[in-house]
């Protein structure tokens, strides 16, 4: 198992591991490192991946340097290292959002976490991140997301999943491959909510879109994520009307 180190942004490098058995044509499990003073991992990886993952770290920086671990939600791929990685970098703190530390890391984290309050910003020392609270999106009660401020780097979590093995980053088309990733999968927690807060997204006007399954993209991401919570609002709506 091999994981690849791919700079999307200035000091932003996607950590990529394939795995050819998941899904249909294979998934890729991507986490992000943010090379600032205080260096910031955004998703931890399932334990099975921190071998692999943390020496691909290793090829930017001293593992021990990292100052923060962040995540979406509760989930392996999201968080299931965490203990791995807190071991490995004993100045590392994790940091969610209050009802994430509420229901989860308050109790089973290994050090205390950092609560951020939705639309905190962390100061990374050269670089800043916003904490989005997005419950449920794109599943999950915890769930939130991390603005990049200097790149326009969106931390999207699983928004916009697709599978196989695609290049690193794309300025193509991601939300096809993403809708017929939810086709096949059906992975969203669709609720009345869901299109408005990914619109909410859109209007950060990110410039790159880090991806945690499939490839990141580079462009004007607002149209894509309109795209998105339109697709997301006719998908409720057809459940509805499917009532009768
Ligand atoms: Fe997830
Ligand atoms: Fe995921």
């Amino acid at each position: 198992m091999e994981t690849r180190v791919d700079e999307i942004a200035e000091r932003i490098y996607r950590l990529s591991t394939f795995l050819p058995t998941v899904g249909p044509k294979g998934f890729t499990f991507n986490q992000f490192l943010i090379d600032a003073e205080e260096p910031l991992l955004f998703h931890c990886g399932q334990r099975s991946l921190f071998p692999a993952v943390s020496a691909a770290v290793a090829r930017v920086m001293d593992v021990r340097r990292l100052r923060w671990i962040a995540f979406s939600h509760i989930e392996a791929d999201e968080c299931g290292s965490l203990g791995e990685w807190l071991a490995a970098a004993p100045n590392a703190t994790v940091t969610h959002g209050a009802i994430g530390c509420a229901i989860w890391l308050n109790d089973q984290a290994p050090r205390p976490p950092r609560a951020l309050a939705n639309d905190e910003v962390l100061d990374l020392g050269g670089r800043r991140v916003r904490r989005l609270d997005t419950p449920h999106v794109p599943h999950c009660w915890d769930a939130g997301l991390l603005h990049e401020e200097a790149t326009g780097t969106l931390f999207t979590s699983d928004l916009f999943t697709h599978i196989g093995d695609p290049p690193a980053l794309t300025d193509g088309d991601i939300l096809g491959p993403a809708m017929a990733a939810e086709a096949h999968f059906g992975y969203t927690a669709l609720t009345p909510a869901t299109g408005t807060t990914v619109r909410r997204l859109a209007a950060l006007r990110p410039r790159t879109l880090a991806v945690m399954h499939g490839s990141s993209f580079s462009g004007d991401a607002a149209p894509l994520l309109e795209s998105l919570a339109r697709f997301y609002d006719d998908s409720l709506q057809r459940g509805v009307a499917a009532r009768g």
